[in-house]
């Protein structure tokens, strides 16, 4: 890969867990909940990075990260090559203009009282401080190009379905012009045929403008379809990292294993088979010392309990990289074998992802 446009590396954000009785008598616990945890990846220029993982493990923290929503507690962060890690004030404000987020829920992240084109133009009244009718004719412009009607400027958020409140927070992200955009579940509230009309656009607006993506979501289908590499996270760290057809094609670390087998078939009238991962998930407030899937992994030995398996580049490949001692034994095992193993003990969490 060339220069990377933006990049996290060995990154950690800890967030502290403030305990309601303790806090009453303003005290705070030295616990902290580890969201992120030595994560190191890059983004390409025109790139997209698909990220992966069950609800909790820190995938929205780690866009916050790339986007300085969130400071880390230690690693770097960089933008075009600067180190971006502890900036603040106006120089952050020149961040806001190069990464933008858009976010799973268009209802809630649009306000109602707001008409389109001052939602749209809201980063860019923010950041690069244009009058109003300026606003109005940049984001009359920038309609189209979602795919929404220039004539839409005085409409509120409630005059749009799912599909149309989401390409409005597509739009307002565009609006500064951003190279990289933290897509977070963008897809997942909407159903599938205008799943796949937003995909479309993204691809489109992606080959037009250059854009950097990071998306998040628990969507496979939607990784395959629009992502170069694909980075799956378990409990704050990577677990496998590699190109979009390596990993889902033949997946190396368990959990990567699982989290497919838990994939319908995408077949019609399969039978939608799920396999069931089993077992607790560890606590991010005090994570296990060995492998953090240890307690869940079905292929489990000794020292994955004790010796935690750092992310490395497994003997015999290339551009491909995975936290799993075992990883080069189980290059055969596929996510279908899974769903013929014997599930280890008897709890019930699925391996959704969310
Ligand atoms: N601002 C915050 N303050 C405290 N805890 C947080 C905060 N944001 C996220 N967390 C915690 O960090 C962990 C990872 O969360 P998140 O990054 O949202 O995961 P994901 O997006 O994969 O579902 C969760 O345990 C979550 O509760
Ligand atoms: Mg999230």
């Amino acid at each position: 890969m060339t220069e990377a446009l933006a990049e996290v590396r060995d990154v950690t954000k800890h967030f502290p867990l403030t305990q309601p009785l303790l806090a009453a008598v303003q005290r705070k616990s030295k616990d902290v909940i580890h969201a992120v945890e030595r994560v190191s990846v890059a983004i390409g220029p025109g790139e997209t990075v698909g990220l992966i993982g069950e609800s909790g493990s820190g995938k929205t923290t780690l866009g916050w990260l790339f986007a300085r929503l969130h400071e880390p507690t230690s690693g770097i962060v960089r933008l075009g090559g600067r180190d971006i890690s502890h900036l603040d004030g106006s120089a952050l404000r020149d961040i806001r203009r190069r990464v933008q987020i858009v976010f799973q829920d268009p209802v809630g992240s649009l306000d109602p009282r707001l008409r389109v084109w001052q939602i749209v133009g809201e980063p860019l009244q923010a950041l690069e401080r244009l009058g109003r009718s300026e606003v109005r004719d940049r984001v009359a412009a920038l309609l189209p190009t979602v795919g929404l009607p220039a004539g839409s400027l005085d409409q509120y958020p409630h005059e749009f379905s799912g599909g149309g409140r989401q390409r409005l927070s597509l739009a307002r992200a565009l609006s500064v012009q951003p190279k990289l955009v933290i897509l977070d579940e963008p897809t997942s509230a909407l159903d599938v045929a205008v799943q796949a009309q937003i995909l479309n656009r993204l691809v489109a607006l992606q080959r037009e403008l250059g854009l950097s993506y990071l998306l998040i979501t628990h969507n496979v289908a939607a990784v395959r379809y629009v992502a170069d590499r694909v980075a799956v996270m378990y409990l704050g760290k990577i677990a496998e990292l590699g190109g979009v057809r390596d990993v889902l094609e033949r997946p190396l670390h368990p959990y990567t294993k699982a989290l497919l087998a838990a994939v319908p078939a995408p077949e019609p009238g399969r039978r939608r088979t799920r396999y069931r991962v089993t077992g607790e998930i560890p606590s991010l407030v005090h994570p296990p010392p060995g492998c953090p899937f240890a307690a869940r992994c079905p292929f489990v030995i000794d020292r994955c309990r004790t010796e935690e398996p750092l992310l490395r580049i497994p003997e015999g490949m290339e551009r491909r990289w995975v936290a799993c001692h075992r990883a080069e034994e189980l290059v055969d095992v596929r996510p279908a074998d899974l769903l013929a193993a014997e599930p280890v003990s008897g709890s019930d969490s699925a391996a959704e992802a969310g």
